[in-house]
């Protein structure tokens, strides 16, 4: 069985975008890989972040992974592997600082720190998580990264250092993981369809996986349709997005009678957003109701992801012995 590996950073809610963009596959993917999907904490201290917050962050993080069907012998939490930081530090040596300095992340979020900050506080972290990210994926030997565009670069980074290690150490030890793509819709936001779902541009531009019944209704009846500046004979995106989120919720039928109106210039938009609204409520009462069963007893699911996170620790520390004698580190056991 090939391995998959992923991970998401604890930086407070999951949105649809999240979910049907890249958390829903990863449930998938887990009938035809051994997966292993990081919640990577580490990776969330990189930008200005809330001490109070980043705990609490974690363990929602993992609740709403394991209610909407990723199994928890899967998760791990980053700081409780802390293999991942010690590979990262010798990947260091095997990447130059000018790479880092072109990826494209680091300059829009160094860009967003100067924007947003009355002090410009760009860490060092923010640089280097490339390389924390190659620790990530290289230290399960994964085949394959389910990445968004965004990451491409930074796979690509790790392929890199794999294979920088390999000709230093005079062995194809780690193999080149390959990104996979799968078709996902790209969400955007009701409240300004121009924009992508997303919880930076604030609360109105992202609907929480886990919002009440009332909330995603009147987030969908207040969705923005048609601004007035699309081309003639093309969709609005507004409209295209509400088609987008209905097929996504797995309505099939409504999608394809309603697109049909839409082609006839029959459509009319209150049964578009009823159908959307539908379909988002009945797909999200079932994550809903997992995540409160999960919440009353949360002893359970701390249990069982520290005991996963220490399982899936076994992996890590193996690999880290065998780069450790690779690179001429001192290996005695304790
Ligand atoms: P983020 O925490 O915003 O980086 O999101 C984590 C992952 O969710 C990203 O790498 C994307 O794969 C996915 N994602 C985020 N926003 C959207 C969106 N609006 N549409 C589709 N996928 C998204
Ligand atoms: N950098 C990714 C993000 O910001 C999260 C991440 C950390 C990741 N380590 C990873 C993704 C390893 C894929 C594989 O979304």
């Amino acid at each position: 069985m090939k391995t998959v590996l992923s991970a998401i950073q604890p930086t407070g809610d999951m949105h649809l975008g999240n979910y049907f963009g890249a958390v829903k596959n990863w449930v998938r993917l887990q009938q035809d890989y051994r997966c292993y999907y990081g919640v990577v904490d580490y990776h969330a201290m990189t930008m200005p972040y809330e001490v109070n917050k980043l705990r609490t962050n974690t363990w929602e993080l993992i609740t709403n992974l394991v209610a909407v069907g990723i199994k928890p012998e899967n998760l791990f939490v980053q700081s409780l592997v802390p293999e991942h930081t010690e590979l990262g530090w010798i990947f260091n040596c095997f990447c130059s600082y000018g790479q880092l300095t072109r990826m494209t992340q680091f300059k829009d979020k160094s860009h967003q720190v100067k924007e947003g900050g009355k002090e410009e506080f760009i860490s060092v972290g923010l640089l280097d998580y490339p390389v924390l990210q190659s620790a990530d994926i290289l230290i399960y030997k994964a085949d394959f990264v389910p990445v968004g565009k965004d990451q491409e670069q930074h796979l690509e980074l790790t392929r890199d250092i794999a294979h920088r290690f390999n000709t230093q150490v005079g062995k194809e030890y780690f193999i080149l993981p390959e990104p996979l793509y799968t078709e996902t819709p790209k969400i955007r936001s009701t409240a300004d369809p121009t924009k992508k779902m997303s919880k930076s541009a604030g609360e109105k531009h992202y609907i929480n996986v886990f919002a009440d019944e009332d909330t995603i209704r009147r987030q969908i009846k207040s969705a923005v349709t048609d601004s007035g500046d699309t081309p003639t004979g093309s969709m609005a995106e507004g409209i295209h997005n509400l088609f987008e989120l209905m097929k996504a919720a797995g309505d099939n039928q409504s999608h394809d009678d309603l697109m049909a109106a839409y082609h006839t210039g029959t459509l009319k938009y209150v049964d578009l957003k009823q159908a959307t609204a539908d379909a988002l409520v009945n797909l999200t009462r079932e994550f809903i109701d997992r995540k409160k069963a999960l919440q009353s007893d949360k002893k359970i699911l701390k249990e069982q992801v520290k005991q996963s996170s220490a399982d899936i620790r076994k992996v890590a520390q193996q690999t880290l012995k065998e780069v450790k004698e690779l690179v001429g580190l001192l290996n005695v056991p304790f």
